[in-house]
């Protein structure tokens, strides 16, 4: 997978507007974060050369370029999921693409399942660590030298972003759980015994995106910050129906914390 095409086609759209210094994946039901974008620039997925494209339901397939208060951020409504059979390499191309565009920062977010019973629907967490249980090898490396092996001794996830984004909810008057991200291929929500068994290895939420995302950008050296916003409760003793209705409407109660979270940090 060749970057130089969609990078060529982005930097001309951009002119001489100011380039990315922070990419931004927002989740489902998240992609409300976009509006705040001043001054925005919207690119259609289909429309830049060599890139995938979305299918999930409400995801809006767009690039966004423009800045939030004084920084200058690129964010991405709508992402890849292995689950719609793409590789991790595909799943993770437009990171390696706002990374060549200039962004040395990525703020990365999900809706999940809250497999901590701590947690309730439209929680935030702010993610320390993850567990990756979504398997699959990466071909493409931008850099012709992994740093992925790196990732065990080295914490993927910044401390400064972490503790900023704690700051920012404390300031925002809500609480947030720092914790431990799973990740599935999906498309399946879990079995029960499923459930307790990711609650036994450590697991405080679960999904199906994020970590091939993340990985790309560790191997960049890129600073890193991933929420998940709980959108259903995965309680293995009371199952619950998690349909991607009650994901998108968790997504809106939640989605003024988060935007208060990724304003402060960016601030
Ligand atoms: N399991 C897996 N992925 C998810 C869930 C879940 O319960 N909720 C949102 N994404």
């Amino acid at each position: 997978m060749k970057l130089t095409h969609a990078v060529d086609y982005l930097n001309g759209l951009l002119g001489d507007r100011r380039s990315p210094e922070v990419a931004i994946i927002l989740g489902s039901g998240l992609g409300g974060l976009a509006d705040l974008i001043e001054d925005p620039l919207a690119v259609d997925y289909h429309d830049i050369p060599d890139f995938v494209r979305s299918t999930a339901g409400g995801h809006r397939g767009q690039m966004i370029f423009g800045s939030l208060g004084s920084v200058s951020v690129v964010a991405m409504a709508g992402r890849f999921h292995r689950y719609e059979g793409w590789s991790n390499d595909e799943t993770a191309y437009p990171v390696r693409v706002m990374q060549a565009l200039g962004a040395t920062r990525m703020i990365v977010s999900n809706a999940a399942g809250g497999v901590n019973p701590k947690l309730k629907v439209g929680d935030i967490m702010i993610i320390r660590d993850h567990i990756n249980l979504m398997g699959g090898t990466f071909a493409f490396n931008a850099s012709g030298r992994s740093r992925l092996g790196q990732s065990s001794r080295h914490p993927i996830y910044d401390e400064s972003m972490m503790e900023a984004a704690r700051v920012a909810a404390m300031r925002a008057d809500f609480s947030v759980m720092f914790g431990c991200y799973l990740a599935t291929l999906g498309p399946t929500y879990e079995t029960r015994a499923e459930y307790r068994m990711m609650r036994k290895i450590g697991g405080d939420v679960v999904g199906m995106s994020t970590v091939p995302e993340v990985l790309a950008a560790g191997e960049l050296g890129m600073k890193v910050l991933g929420l998940s916003m709980v959108s259903n409760v995965a309680d293995p003793d009371r199952p619950n129906v998690a349909d991607h209705q009650e994901v998108l409407a968790a997504g809106q109660d939640a989605a003024v914390r988060m935007e208060a979270i990724v304003r402060g940090v960016l601030a």
